[in-house]
């Protein structure tokens, strides 16, 4: 063993740590030289057998090796954690080809549920689709149904309006005219959309909500026509056993008006939270068309008879699914929505 031995060495651990790709390899080279049995311990060990004048040069390069050997250590581990970090920021490069995650997935808002299901029951029942503009004139939504000039729902207390002879409409009703200025009898339709009131915000209130209005006009439409169809709609609704009970009520565009309610179906009429107490849910709005409105659109009234209905569709999904906040239908919260 002599001094250029070790030298040699030296290059030989440059190598190996070199290599080194992990911790762990470090950590066995340094084991293979500085363990109890390592090369270099064994070296050091060894420097008491030889000649004395030698034992100064064999232990200052023993010393140097270790040094080396230590110092090249430490080098390759700070370059290994380097290389790991730089790792864990490394994104693989995008690939367009992969599958999409599995994100959130839409379904239809709670409305446009119940108002497929309404739509599905009148298809049913022979009624066809008629639509009408949400932006309306005064005419149509008012003056042609009869409103007196001074009702107070043209008010723009009640009523927005866009100009004098303009307005959004406030009911679905608008439509029947339209629908007859352009068709004859017999006609049976039904007329779904939005509508929009002046109102004060509140559970129960909202300024635009959804209404689906129903005209049925024919020689010889009589009230027990109305009250047969609307029967049959909020049994296929609601179930069997629903029973309807007309009473008396005012609109200017009917004659006789009444307001339409069905036995709850919570409590099937024994009273209960949800009509409260009352045995009784009022669903809708409805009566015989009245002579002036079909003089507006050039029907006689002598010859032809109908009957219209006008029903609001968050009021029944607020019933149906016992939702207590009309305003939760427009607040867009996921939370809400995704439950139905
Ligand atoms: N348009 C009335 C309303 O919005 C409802 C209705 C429609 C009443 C048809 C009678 C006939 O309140």
């Amino acid at each position: 063993m002599d001094v250029e031995n070790i030298e040699k060495l030296e290059s030989k651990i440059r190598w190996e740590i070199n290599r080194c790709e992990r911790r762990d390899d470090l950590q066995a080279v340094r084991v293979k030289y500085l363990g109890r049995k390592g090369q270099i311990t064994l070296l050091l060990r060894s420097i008491k057998d030889a000649p004395p004048r030698e034992r100064p040069r064999l232990g200052a390069a023993c010393n140097r090796l270790k040094d080396f050997l230590e110092e090249q250590l430490a080098a390759k581990a700070e370059e290994l954690s380097r290389a790991g970090e730089a790792n864990e920021l490394y994104q693989p490069p995008h690939d367009p080809t992969l599958p999409a995650h599995d994100g959130i997935r839409g379904h239809r808002h709670v409305i446009s549920m119940v108002l497929r299901r309404m739509k599905e029951i009148f298809y049913g029942m022979g009624y066809s689709l008629a639509e009408g503009p949400d932006v309306e004139l005064e005419y149509y939504n008012f003056q042609a149904l009869n409103f007196p000039e001074e009702h107070p729902s043209r008010d723009t207390q009640d009523t927005f309006y866009v100009t004098d002879d303009i307005l959004l409409r406030t009911h679905t009703s608008p439509v029947q005219i339209r629908y007859m200025e352009s068709h004859t009898p017999p006609l049976k339709i039904i007329a779904p959309g939005k509508v929009y009131r002046n109102e004060s915000i509140d559970p129960s209130h909202a300024a635009e909500f959804y209404q689906v209005e129903g005209l049925y006009v024919d020689t010889d439409v009589s009230l027990a026509d109305l009250k047969k169809e609307v029967e049959i709609f909020v049994q296929q609704l609601f179930g069997p056993q629903t029973q309807i009970r007309f009473r008396p009520d005012f609109f200017p565009f009917v004659e006789p008006g009444v307001d339409v309610a069905m036995t709850c179906f919570g409590c099937l009429g024994k009273g209960c939270q949800i009509c409260k107490q009352t045995g009784w849910i009022e669903v809708m709005g409805a009566g015989m068309v009245h002579p002036s409105v079909f003089r507006a659109v050039g029907y006689d009234p002598d010859v032809y008879s109908g009957f219209a209905f006008g029903m609001g569709v968050d009021r029944l999904a607020m019933l149906m699914y016992g939702i207590s906040d009309i305003r939760l239908f427009l607040a867009d919260d996921l939370r809400f929505l995704y439950q139905f």
